[in-house]
């Protein structure tokens, strides 16, 4: 079996799936290797991260990877949610065949851009955010698809 149960289950009961109208922060990121868009909607209150959704042109992989990623982040502060790694995120899933490692790196990139969003629109500044430019997100994949787990 290529994929986890947990993969499975998320992929075929995906959580929090949608849009938030009026996000404090949205972020939307390409994934170069494949071609497909990952978009996170950030709720934010007290810097803690009160809700959270996401929308995918992606694969099984990226929807799973997306939905535990939700899950993980939610209740977070900012600071705690900028520093979720893929590599955590392909834990909580159980593992990830390595040719899909790409895809759990796209709710990483969408999620660290959702937070820029959002600092951007409040004027604030957090560790982990230095030197980030959105612009530049989807280069990163191509620095990370090569993880060996
Ligand atoms: Fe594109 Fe998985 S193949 S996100």
């Amino acid at each position: 079996m290529m994929y986890t149960d947990k993969v499975m289950d998320h992929f075929m009961n995906p959580r929090n799936v949608g849009e938030i109208e009026n996000a404090d922060g949205v972020g939307e990121v390409g994934n170069v290797k494949c071609g497909d868009i990952m978009r996170i909607y950030l709720k934010v209150n007290n810097d803690v991260i009160e809700d959270v959704k996401f929308k995918t042109f992606g694969c099984g992989s990226a929807i799973a990877a997306s939905s535990v990623a939700t899950e993980l982040i939610m209740g977070m502060t900012i600071e705690e949610a900028l520093k979720l790694t893929n590599k955590q995120v392909i834990e909580a899933l159980g593992g990830l065949p390595p040719v899909k490692v790409h895809c759990s790196v796209l709710a990483e990139q969408a999620l660290k851009a959702a937070i820029y969003d959002y600092a951007t629109k409040n004027n604030l500044t957090y560790a982990g955010l230095e030197g980030y430019d959105p612009s530049e997100a989807d280069d990163d994949h191509h620095d990370v698809v090569d993880i060996d787990f």
